[in-house]
Protein backbone atom coordinates (compact mmCIF):
# COMPACT_ATOMS: atom_id res chain seq x y z
CA UNK A 1 0.00 0.00 0.00
CA UNK A 2 1.42 3.50 -0.94
CA UNK A 3 0.23 6.57 1.51
CA UNK A 4 0.75 9.07 -0.88
CA UNK A 5 1.13 11.83 1.74
CA UNK A 6 3.41 12.40 4.72
CA UNK A 7 1.67 11.41 8.22
CA UNK A 8 1.10 14.07 9.88
CA UNK A 9 -0.96 12.34 13.24
CA UNK A 10 0.14 10.60 15.95
CA UNK A 11 1.17 6.91 14.77
CA UNK A 12 -1.87 5.54 16.40
CA UNK A 13 -3.55 6.95 12.58
CA UNK A 14 -1.77 3.93 11.07
CA UNK A 15 -3.53 1.17 12.91
CA UNK A 16 -6.13 -0.69 10.00
CA UNK A 17 -5.82 -1.06 6.07
CA UNK A 18 -3.61 -4.03 6.10
CA UNK A 19 -2.25 -5.42 3.15
CA UNK A 20 -4.45 -8.42 1.75
CA UNK A 21 -1.85 -10.95 0.51
CA UNK A 22 -2.74 -13.54 -1.80
CA UNK A 23 -1.82 -17.40 -0.40
CA UNK A 24 -0.88 -19.86 -3.17
CA UNK A 25 0.86 -22.91 -0.58
CA UNK A 26 -2.24 -24.68 -1.40
CA UNK A 27 -2.91 -23.79 -5.50
CA UNK A 28 -1.62 -27.08 -6.96
CA UNK A 29 -3.56 -29.29 -5.06
CA UNK A 30 -6.95 -26.72 -4.78
CA UNK A 31 -6.32 -24.95 -8.15
CA UNK A 32 -9.50 -23.40 -7.83
CA UNK A 33 -9.20 -21.77 -4.14
CA UNK A 34 -8.08 -18.54 -3.68
CA UNK A 35 -6.82 -17.75 -0.52
CA UNK A 36 -5.44 -14.39 1.14
CA UNK A 37 -4.50 -13.69 4.29
CA UNK A 38 -4.89 -10.00 5.88
CA UNK A 39 -1.25 -9.19 6.93
CA UNK A 40 -1.45 -7.87 9.98
CA UNK A 41 2.19 -7.62 11.54
CA UNK A 42 1.55 -4.32 8.82
CA UNK A 43 -0.08 -2.70 12.09
CA UNK A 44 2.63 -0.37 13.88
CA UNK A 45 2.46 -2.20 16.62
CA UNK A 46 3.34 -5.38 14.45
CA UNK A 47 0.16 -7.34 15.54
CA UNK A 48 -4.04 -7.10 15.00
CA UNK A 49 -4.37 -6.29 18.52
CA UNK A 50 -3.45 -3.11 17.76
CA UNK A 51 -6.96 -2.34 16.52
CA UNK A 52 -8.49 -3.33 19.70
CA UNK A 53 -6.37 -2.09 21.98
CA UNK A 54 -6.84 1.43 20.20
CA UNK A 55 -10.65 0.77 19.92
CA UNK A 56 -11.07 0.16 24.05
CA UNK A 57 -8.50 3.22 24.99
CA UNK A 58 -10.34 5.32 22.93
CA UNK A 59 -13.97 4.33 24.18
CA UNK A 60 -12.76 4.82 27.31
CA UNK A 61 -11.87 8.20 26.52
CA UNK A 62 -14.91 8.93 24.57
CA UNK A 63 -17.31 7.45 27.91
CA UNK A 64 -14.69 9.43 30.76
CA UNK A 65 -13.47 6.18 32.06
CA UNK A 66 -9.78 6.69 30.68
CA UNK A 67 -8.34 10.21 32.29
CA UNK A 68 -4.96 11.23 32.11
CA UNK A 69 -4.18 10.58 35.26
CA UNK A 70 -5.30 6.41 35.50
CA UNK A 71 -2.86 3.32 34.51
CA UNK A 72 -3.93 1.40 32.13
CA UNK A 73 -4.40 -1.92 33.26
CA UNK A 74 -4.50 -5.45 31.42
CA UNK A 75 -3.54 -9.21 31.41
CA UNK A 76 -2.44 -10.36 27.96
CA UNK A 77 -0.54 -12.87 26.24
CA UNK A 78 2.14 -10.38 24.02
CA UNK A 79 0.90 -9.11 21.55
CA UNK A 80 -2.08 -6.92 23.16
CA UNK A 81 0.24 -5.51 25.94
CA UNK A 82 2.66 -3.99 22.80
CA UNK A 83 -0.58 -2.08 21.74
CA UNK A 84 -1.15 -1.32 24.89
CA UNK A 85 2.25 -0.27 25.32
CA UNK A 86 2.34 1.72 21.68
CA UNK A 87 -0.91 3.44 22.05
CA UNK A 88 -0.05 4.47 25.70
CA UNK A 89 2.94 5.88 24.84
CA UNK A 90 1.81 7.64 21.72
CA UNK A 91 -1.39 9.21 23.77
CA UNK A 92 0.63 9.61 26.99
CA UNK A 93 -0.85 6.95 29.41
CA UNK A 94 1.20 4.98 31.91
CA UNK A 95 0.70 1.19 30.92
CA UNK A 96 1.11 -1.65 33.75
CA UNK A 97 0.61 -5.88 31.91
CA UNK A 98 0.13 -8.56 34.00
CA UNK A 99 1.55 -11.58 31.33
CA UNK A 100 2.45 -15.77 32.43
CA UNK A 101 6.32 -15.84 32.83
CA UNK A 102 6.55 -18.25 30.00
CA UNK A 103 5.51 -15.16 27.62
CA UNK A 104 7.97 -15.27 24.57
CA UNK A 105 11.47 -13.01 25.65
CA UNK A 106 11.16 -10.55 22.64
CA UNK A 107 6.96 -9.81 23.44
CA UNK A 108 8.68 -8.78 26.83
CA UNK A 109 11.31 -6.37 26.02
CA UNK A 110 9.10 -4.68 23.05
CA UNK A 111 6.94 -3.76 25.90
CA UNK A 112 9.71 -2.49 27.83
CA UNK A 113 11.25 -0.58 25.13
CA UNK A 114 7.63 1.18 24.65
CA UNK A 115 8.27 1.72 28.47
CA UNK A 116 5.41 -0.11 30.00
CA UNK A 117 5.57 -2.13 33.43
CA UNK A 118 4.88 -5.56 33.24
CA UNK A 119 3.70 -7.70 36.20
CA UNK A 120 4.60 -11.81 35.70
CA UNK A 121 2.48 -14.40 37.01
CA UNK A 122 3.19 -18.17 37.31
CA UNK A 123 3.42 -19.65 33.94
CA UNK A 124 1.76 -22.57 35.82
CA UNK A 125 -1.78 -21.18 35.71
CA UNK A 126 -1.45 -19.86 31.96
CA UNK A 127 -3.15 -16.81 30.76
CA UNK A 128 -6.11 -17.17 33.19
CA UNK A 129 -3.92 -16.64 36.39
CA UNK A 130 -2.55 -13.56 34.69
CA UNK A 131 -6.81 -12.51 33.87
CA UNK A 132 -7.06 -13.00 37.80
CA UNK A 133 -4.60 -11.52 39.27
CA UNK A 134 -5.52 -8.41 36.89
CA UNK A 135 -9.09 -8.21 38.38
CA UNK A 136 -7.81 -8.54 41.84
CA UNK A 137 -4.98 -5.31 41.21
CA UNK A 138 -8.34 -3.53 39.41
CA UNK A 139 -10.59 -4.51 42.03
CA UNK A 140 -8.05 -3.24 44.83
CA UNK A 141 -8.15 0.19 43.64
CA UNK A 142 -10.53 0.89 41.35
CA UNK A 143 -9.61 4.91 40.94
CA UNK A 144 -6.34 4.08 40.16
CA UNK A 145 -6.53 1.98 37.21
CA UNK A 146 -8.56 2.05 33.77
CA UNK A 147 -9.20 -1.56 32.94
CA UNK A 148 -10.42 -2.28 29.49
CA UNK A 149 -10.27 -6.14 29.96
CA UNK A 150 -10.02 -7.26 26.48
CA UNK A 151 -12.03 -10.34 27.27
CA UNK A 152 -15.03 -8.48 27.79
CA UNK A 153 -14.94 -5.55 26.47
CA UNK A 154 -17.50 -4.74 23.32
CA UNK A 155 -14.86 -2.22 21.59
CA UNK A 156 -12.36 -5.60 20.77
CA UNK A 157 -15.05 -6.87 18.56
CA UNK A 158 -16.29 -3.63 17.46
CA UNK A 159 -13.35 -3.10 15.94
CA UNK A 160 -13.04 -5.95 13.48
CA UNK A 161 -16.74 -5.40 12.56
CA UNK A 162 -15.80 -1.58 11.75
CA UNK A 163 -12.57 -2.20 10.25
CA UNK A 164 -11.14 -5.84 9.51
CA UNK A 165 -14.72 -6.75 8.18
CA UNK A 166 -14.99 -3.27 6.29
CA UNK A 167 -11.17 -4.15 4.70
CA UNK A 168 -12.00 -7.56 3.40
CA UNK A 169 -15.25 -6.69 1.76
CA UNK A 170 -13.88 -3.58 0.11
CA UNK A 171 -10.12 -5.77 -0.79
CA UNK A 172 -11.93 -8.69 -2.11
CA UNK A 173 -14.88 -6.48 -3.57
CA UNK A 174 -17.62 -8.38 -1.84
CA UNK A 175 -16.04 -12.17 -3.63
CA UNK A 176 -15.53 -13.45 -0.40
CA UNK A 177 -16.89 -16.67 0.64
CA UNK A 178 -15.19 -18.18 3.30
CA UNK A 179 -13.51 -16.83 7.03
CA UNK A 180 -11.40 -18.54 8.65
CA UNK A 181 -9.69 -17.11 12.18
CA UNK A 182 -7.90 -17.95 14.96
CA UNK A 183 -9.57 -17.73 18.94
CA UNK A 184 -7.79 -15.79 21.33
CA UNK A 185 -10.33 -13.26 23.09
CA UNK A 186 -12.33 -13.78 20.07
CA UNK A 187 -12.94 -10.33 18.92
CA UNK A 188 -11.05 -10.89 15.51
CA UNK A 189 -13.71 -13.92 14.78
CA UNK A 190 -16.88 -12.49 16.59
CA UNK A 191 -16.42 -9.05 14.97
CA UNK A 192 -15.29 -9.91 11.58
CA UNK A 193 -17.96 -12.77 11.19
CA UNK A 194 -20.73 -10.23 12.29
CA UNK A 195 -20.80 -7.79 10.05
CA UNK A 196 -19.66 -10.22 6.89
CA UNK A 197 -22.86 -12.66 7.82
CA UNK A 198 -24.94 -8.99 8.20
CA UNK A 199 -23.84 -8.42 4.28
CA UNK A 200 -24.27 -12.22 2.95
CA UNK A 201 -25.62 -14.65 5.70
CA UNK A 202 -24.10 -17.32 3.43
CA UNK A 203 -20.53 -16.81 3.85
CA UNK A 204 -19.29 -19.60 5.73
CA UNK A 205 -17.30 -18.63 8.59
CA UNK A 206 -14.96 -21.09 10.80
CA UNK A 207 -12.98 -20.37 14.03
CA UNK A 208 -9.81 -21.83 15.43
CA UNK A 209 -8.56 -23.17 18.31
CA UNK A 210 -5.60 -25.49 19.57
CA UNK A 211 -7.16 -28.76 19.93
CA UNK A 212 -5.58 -29.50 23.47
CA UNK A 213 -5.54 -28.00 26.62
CA UNK A 214 -1.46 -27.83 26.40
CA UNK A 215 -1.19 -26.46 23.12
CA UNK A 216 2.05 -24.17 21.74
CA UNK A 217 -0.28 -22.01 20.19
CA UNK A 218 0.77 -18.31 21.58
CA UNK A 219 -2.09 -16.26 21.48
CA UNK A 220 -4.37 -18.51 21.44
CA UNK A 221 -7.17 -20.05 23.48
CA UNK A 222 -8.45 -23.71 23.90
CA UNK A 223 -12.04 -22.78 25.45
CA UNK A 224 -13.02 -26.09 26.98
CA UNK A 225 -10.05 -25.24 29.21
CA UNK A 226 -10.19 -21.86 29.70
CA UNK A 227 -11.95 -19.19 30.90
CA UNK A 228 -14.64 -18.34 28.03
CA UNK A 229 -14.53 -14.55 27.23
CA UNK A 230 -17.41 -12.68 28.04
CA UNK A 231 -17.78 -11.54 24.46
CA UNK A 232 -17.04 -14.96 22.76
CA UNK A 233 -20.72 -15.82 20.96
CA UNK A 234 -20.50 -19.45 19.73
CA UNK A 235 -24.12 -18.92 17.76
CA UNK A 236 -22.16 -16.28 15.38
CA UNK A 237 -19.89 -18.35 12.94
CA UNK A 238 -20.47 -21.86 11.07
CA UNK A 239 -18.10 -24.10 12.69
CA UNK A 240 -15.45 -24.72 15.28
CA UNK A 241 -12.18 -26.58 14.98
CA UNK A 242 -9.43 -27.39 16.66
CA UNK A 243 -5.51 -27.23 15.15
CA UNK A 244 -3.29 -29.59 16.22
CA UNK A 245 0.00 -27.64 17.38
CA UNK A 246 2.78 -29.46 15.10
CA UNK A 247 0.66 -29.09 12.09
CA UNK A 248 -0.35 -25.04 12.85
CA UNK A 249 4.02 -25.19 12.82
CA UNK A 250 4.43 -26.81 9.95
CA UNK A 251 2.06 -24.93 8.30
CA UNK A 252 4.19 -21.51 9.78
CA UNK A 253 7.14 -22.44 8.31
CA UNK A 254 6.03 -23.60 5.10
CA UNK A 255 4.15 -20.08 4.15
CA UNK A 256 8.01 -18.59 5.43
CA UNK A 257 10.32 -20.72 3.12
CA UNK A 258 7.94 -21.09 0.11
CA UNK A 259 6.05 -17.58 0.33
CA UNK A 260 8.51 -15.27 2.04
CA UNK A 261 5.83 -14.76 4.82
CA UNK A 262 7.33 -14.56 8.10
CA UNK A 263 4.64 -15.23 10.29
CA UNK A 264 3.77 -16.51 14.04
CA UNK A 265 2.46 -19.40 15.27
CA UNK A 266 -1.00 -18.43 14.98
CA UNK A 267 -1.12 -17.93 11.46
CA UNK A 268 -0.04 -21.84 10.82
CA UNK A 269 -3.36 -22.32 12.79
CA UNK A 270 -5.48 -20.54 10.50
CA UNK A 271 -3.90 -22.02 7.59
CA UNK A 272 -4.60 -25.36 9.00
CA UNK A 273 -8.26 -24.48 9.30
CA UNK A 274 -7.79 -23.11 5.69
CA UNK A 275 -6.91 -26.74 4.22
CA UNK A 276 -9.15 -28.38 6.51
CA UNK A 277 -11.73 -26.79 4.66
CA UNK A 278 -10.30 -27.60 1.21
CA UNK A 279 -10.06 -31.02 2.45
CA UNK A 280 -13.76 -31.24 3.63
CA UNK A 281 -14.83 -30.60 -0.15
CA UNK A 282 -14.63 -26.45 -0.51
CA UNK A 283 -12.37 -26.63 -3.34
CA UNK A 284 -13.36 -23.39 -4.88
CA UNK A 285 -14.12 -19.96 -3.72
CA UNK A 286 -13.10 -17.15 -2.10
CA UNK A 287 -11.02 -17.95 1.48
CA UNK A 288 -9.60 -14.84 3.41
CA UNK A 289 -8.07 -15.43 6.91
CA UNK A 290 -6.13 -13.39 9.35
CA UNK A 291 -2.05 -13.74 10.13
CA UNK A 292 -2.26 -12.09 13.32
CA UNK A 293 1.27 -11.40 13.70
CA UNK A 294 4.82 -11.65 12.51
CA UNK A 295 7.37 -14.62 13.41
CA UNK A 296 10.01 -12.49 14.04
CA UNK A 297 8.75 -12.08 17.58
CA UNK A 298 8.94 -16.06 18.26
CA UNK A 299 12.65 -16.50 16.73
CA UNK A 300 13.73 -17.48 20.94
CA UNK A 301 10.80 -19.99 20.59
CA UNK A 302 12.58 -22.29 18.29
CA UNK A 303 9.62 -22.05 15.58
CA UNK A 304 11.51 -21.76 12.98
CA UNK A 305 15.09 -23.30 14.20
CA UNK A 306 14.03 -26.99 12.79
CA UNK A 307 12.84 -29.28 10.35
CA UNK A 308 14.33 -27.56 7.53
CA UNK A 309 12.35 -28.28 4.01
C1 LIG B 1 -0.73 -14.09 17.94
C2 LIG B 1 -2.19 -13.99 18.12
N1 LIG B 1 -2.99 -14.63 17.29
C3 LIG B 1 -4.32 -14.59 17.43
C4 LIG B 1 -4.93 -13.88 18.44
C5 LIG B 1 -6.41 -13.91 18.55
O1 LIG B 1 -7.07 -12.73 18.33
P1 LIG B 1 -8.36 -12.39 19.15
O2 LIG B 1 -7.94 -12.00 20.53
O3 LIG B 1 -8.98 -11.25 18.42
O4 LIG B 1 -9.25 -13.59 19.19
C6 LIG B 1 -4.13 -13.19 19.31
C7 LIG B 1 -4.72 -12.44 20.40
O5 LIG B 1 -4.10 -12.06 21.37
C8 LIG B 1 -2.72 -13.24 19.16
O6 LIG B 1 -1.90 -12.59 20.00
Amino acid sequence: MVRSRAETGSIVRLVGNTPLIRIRLFEAEFPELEVYAKAEWFNPGGSVKDRAALAMVEDGERTGALTPDKVIIDSTSGNTGIAYAMVGAAKGYHVQLVMPENVSGERKSLVEAYGAEITLRDAMEGPDGAIRLCRQLNAEDPDRYFYPDQYSNPANWRAHYDGTAVEILEQTDGRITHFVAGLGTTGTFVGTTRRLKERDRSICCVAVQPDDAFHGLEGLKHLPSSIVPKIWDPSVGDALWGAPTEAAYDLARAVARKEGLLVGHSSGAALWGVRRLAESGVTGGVVVTVFPDGGDRYLSTGLYKHRRR
